[in-house]
Order: structure tokens, then sequence, then C-alpha cells
């Protein structure tokens, strides 16, 4: 499967803009992981792109991703890519690296939007590792990111949570914030 048909079942499957470009946030930090490990940025990066695509059809962790899966396998998607895609659930087992960077990076891209979008800019250029600790420890800011479950994500990729992964998805990010929305198109 290449990015265009992984584009496409994302555009049939899911509606919310916003969801549609936190997969795109995910997709844009895996092949920023996959270039630091060396592997393969396609798929890395066709994994981030379609791990949630089917959350507005299954919008339960009961679900979601799980009941995504045949649908992927429909369509031609390799077996790995979906057995990656389901690792991402909250009780599946990560394996591989790139399941742990999944893992890791999925919530992380979700926080720094936020903290974009209540700027005033509302530009990601603004945005900095200082300014991100200071809202991850606002424990009522963006309360549905689970700061634990990137630490301990972060921990099982092997990589130190402020010194490296942090930086390293707000790089990705800020590369990208046209396609995101996150380069201040989004201020009144
Ligand atoms: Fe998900
Ligand atoms: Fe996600």
């Amino acid at each position: 499967m290449n990015r265009e048909q992984a584009w496409a079942i994302v555009v049939e499957h899911v509606q919310s803009d916003s969801l549609r470009k936190h997969m795109q946030s995910v997709e844009i930090a895996m092949r920023a992981y996959a270039a630091h490990y060396g592997e393969d940025p396609e798929s890395w990066g066709l994994v981030g792109l379609l791990h949630d695509f089917d959350w507005e059809i299954h919008p339960t962790l009961e679900q979601h991703p799980m009941d995504g899966a045949p649908i992927l396998r429909e369509r031609g998607l390799d077996e790995e890519d979906i057995r990656t895609i389901l690792s991402h659930g909250p009780m599946a087992e990560r394996v591989t690296v790139r399941d742990k960077a999944l893992y890791a990076v999925d919530e992380l891209t979700g926080l720094i939007t936020a903290i974009t979008l209540v700027r005033p800019s509302k530009n990601i250029a603004d945005v900095t590792v200082k300014s991100i600790r200071k809202k991850w420890k606002d424990k009522a800011f963006a309360a549905g990111v689970d700061r634990e479950d990137i630490e301990k994500g972060t921990a099982a990729l092997g990589v130190d949570l402020w010194e490296f992964h942090v930086p390293m998805v707000l790089s990705a990010m800020q590369a990208r914030a046209a396609d995101l929305g996150l380069d201040g198109q989004a201020a009144s």
C-alpha cells in the first residue's frame, strides 16, 4: 500500500478534520523516528497515518483498533503493518521499535497540537520544549492526554523524554506546520 491509498482510507472513514490532522501528525513523527533509526520512512509513516482510521466507526476501546484490522486487510495492508497498528491499543503488547515509537508519539502529538492552538498566534513555531514542559505539569490542561502513558512509552522506546523525545516530535511537527494547520492559519 502506498501513501495515496492510505490517505484514501483515512478520507473515507474519518470526517473530523482534527482527527485527520492527528493522524498526519503521528505520520510525521513516525517518519522522523524512522529516519533516526535508519528504518523505512514509508512503512513507518503509513502505520502512523492509519492508526486511528477506524475511530469514528469504532469509537470505543472495546472495538478500536481491533475491529479496524479486517478492513485494512481487505484493502491490502501488510500483516506486519496491521500488527503495529493493533499494538497501539492500551492492552496490546508492543514488540518492535516501530510499535514502541508509535505508542510514544501518539499522545504527545495531541499535547503539542493543543498547546499550539491555545496560543494567540496558533503557530507551532512559537512552541518550545520549555512551554510544553509547563503545560505538561498543568494536569488540567489537555487532561485527556495521559502524561504517564507518554513517559512509559518513551521509557520503553529507550529515549529520554525531555532531552530527545519531545524536541524530536516538536521539530518534526514544526517542519510540517502548514500541512498540520499549525502555522498560524487558524488565528483569527
Ligand atoms: Fe488509537
Ligand atoms: Fe492516535
